[in-house]
């Protein structure tokens, strides 16, 4: 092993009952550099990264890892063993313990001792050093809880770098980043390389392995398909790569007449905690349409389509209107019998159960197709389940495992295949395709054309302009708490959705 190569696999093989994760991996990361893995879901990425960690410790796994020339041997408390050895990791899930401020997270097993018991002093002044040092926006005593997810994956990040690491893995680190924070992180990334830190970062976001990567290595079903310098590809390739067949186009576009308005929302204002997160919100959503939301984090984005779904703030003022008659929604069991539907920004939290079925996960929602919760009848549940996990290609040994043991992207494609079952009118869908790759984001796109095409209303929020321009009709874009104009995207761009978005217009 030459002296600049940091990490090298050789012939890395890992199975689960049923799967094989990782098969023959061999590649290496070069000492100081920003090294992208990427692949589509469940390629085996997370579980990659997580033999580095010591998740999976030395014996659980066959072919040998080398590290600064030496094999690695990560043995039992494996985890800590990993931080001593220099390498950290940010984890796709988060794993923040929610009753601690983000000081005690980031110390965690490794507080500041002053005779015998924690160095409080010490532990918050450090806690806000570390915090200054790379300008993150939390504060030492905040507890977890509390905390956006965003800023919750900015005090994980924080954990990690306070660690000093050698090497430090990000395992999709930007998903539930603003845009400014993402350019934050770059910045700190440069930073650690020029330092001499070697990265090793994991996204669904291909513009950012072209920003910051140096090597790209690319997985497909747990096989190394390619690891070479970034500079030889371009998005195309990589993304020929991951799906193994060539995608000539992102956006399927779906011919469809938008009907009737089915949904008016007339001046909306709603409070929450004593503020008000919406200040005049009017928009009207049609049959078979794709209506996208675009806005900055904090725009009240996410807390417009909570509220609409009865959950989160209360409403003080203006009209929602369900197929011209006002109607007042409180809870998700109410706008559920009012034919909404909602993919929720945090599937984690309000989305699934993770150590029940796929079936029964995809069925939650809908008990009431098969024969209500207490005589369920299984075997269309079962089918009907199958078929959605189908049409989503979640990829899984079977559908009566635990949703807990999928990877990341097919937890949340099993989201969505749990809403699209439940046959609303009104599909809300709060960042649908976060976090998934772009293979399952096409086969996404084109549900959402179909359901639109059956004459269901969609609202789409997201993040990434390119999507929002790509598959709605129109685009509403919101700025702190209220709409700031809505356009056909057929003549909007995405310089004129930021100029409604940062408040310009
Ligand atoms: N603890 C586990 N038990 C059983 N199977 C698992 C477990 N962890 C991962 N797998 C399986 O191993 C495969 C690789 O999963 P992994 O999480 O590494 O994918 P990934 O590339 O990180 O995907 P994503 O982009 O969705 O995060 C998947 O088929 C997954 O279902
Ligand atoms: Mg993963």
């Amino acid at each position: 092993m030459s002296e600049d190569t940091i990490l090298e696999f050789r012939n890395v093989t890992k199975e689960f009952p049923g799967v094989t994760a990782l098969s023959d991996v061999s590649f290496k990361v070069k000492r100081g550099e920003i090294h992208g893995l990427c692949g589509e879901n469940g390629a085996g990425k997370s579980t990659l990264m997580k033999i580095l960690a010591g998740v999976y410790p030395y014996g659980t796994y066959s072919g040998t890892v080398l590290y600064n020339g030496k094999e690695l041997k990560l043995q039992n408390s494996a985890i800590q063993a990993a931080v001593r050895e220099g390498i950290a990791i940010v984890y796709q899930e988060l794993t923040l313990v929610p009753a601690m401020t983000v000081a005690e997270n980031i110390f965690l097993g490794r507080e500041p001792v002053e005779r015998g018991s924690i160095d409080w002093d010490r532990l918050h002044s450090e806690t806000r050093s570390i915090l200054e040092k790379y300008r993150l926006d939390v504060r030492p005593q905040d507890v977890v809880r509390n905390l956006g997810i965003g800023q919750m994956q900015m005090t994980e990040i924080a954990k990690a770098l306070s660690e000093d690491a050698q090497v430090l893995i990000l395992d999709e680190p930007t998903s539930a980043l603003s845009e400014v924070e993402i350019d934050r992180l770059m910045e700190i990334l440069q930073t650690l390389k020029a330092r001499g830190v070697t990265c090793i970062y994991i996204t669904h976001k291909m513009n950012e392995f072209f920003r910051i990567t140096d090597q790209l290595t690319v997985l497909r079903d747990g096989k190394v398909v390619s690891s070479q310098p970034t500079a030889e590809l371009t998005p195309e390739k990589v993304v020929g790569l991951m799906v193994g067949r060539e995608m000539k186009e992102r956006f399927p576009r779906g011919a469809r007449q938008p009907g009737d308005v089915i949904l008016e929302v007339q001046d909306l204002h709603a409070e929450w905690a004593g503020r008000e997160v919406l200040k005049g919100v009017s928009f009207a959503l049609r049959k078979g349409e794709i209506l996208g939301i675009a806005g900055l984090m904090g725009s009240g984005r996410t807390e417009l389509v909570m509220t609409l779904f009865g959950e989160f703030a209360n409403v003080t003022s203006g009209a929602v209107k369900l197929d011209g008659k006002p109607v007042q929604i409180k809870g998700s069991q109410a706008a559920m019998r009012h034919g909404l539907g909602l993919v929720p920004e945090d599937r984690k939290r309000f989305g699934l159960v993770l150590p029940q079925s796929i079936v029964r996960n995809i069925s939650l929602a809908n008990l009431g197709q098969f024969g209500g919760s207490l005589a369920v009848d299984e075997d269309s549940e079962l089918a009907a389940s199958t078929r959605m996990a189908q049409d989503l290609a979640v990829k899984a040994p079977s559908v009566q495992v635990a949703v807990g043991s999928l990877s990341g992207g097919n937890q949340q494609k099993v989201v969505m295949a749990k809403w699209l079952l439940s046959n609303p009118q009104i599909l809300i869908m709060d960042d649908p395709t976060r976090g998934i790759d772009v293979g399952a984001k096409y086969e996404i796109y084109k549900l959402m054309n179909a359901l639109a095409e059956r004459g269901i209303g969609i609202i789409m929020i997201s993040s990434e302009l390119e999507e929002v321009l790509g598959m709605s009709d129109r685009v509403m874009v919101m700025w702190q708490g209220r709409s700031q104009g809505t356009l056909d995207t057929r003549e909007a761009t995405q310089e004129r959705i930021m100029t409604l978005a940062t408040g310009l217009a």
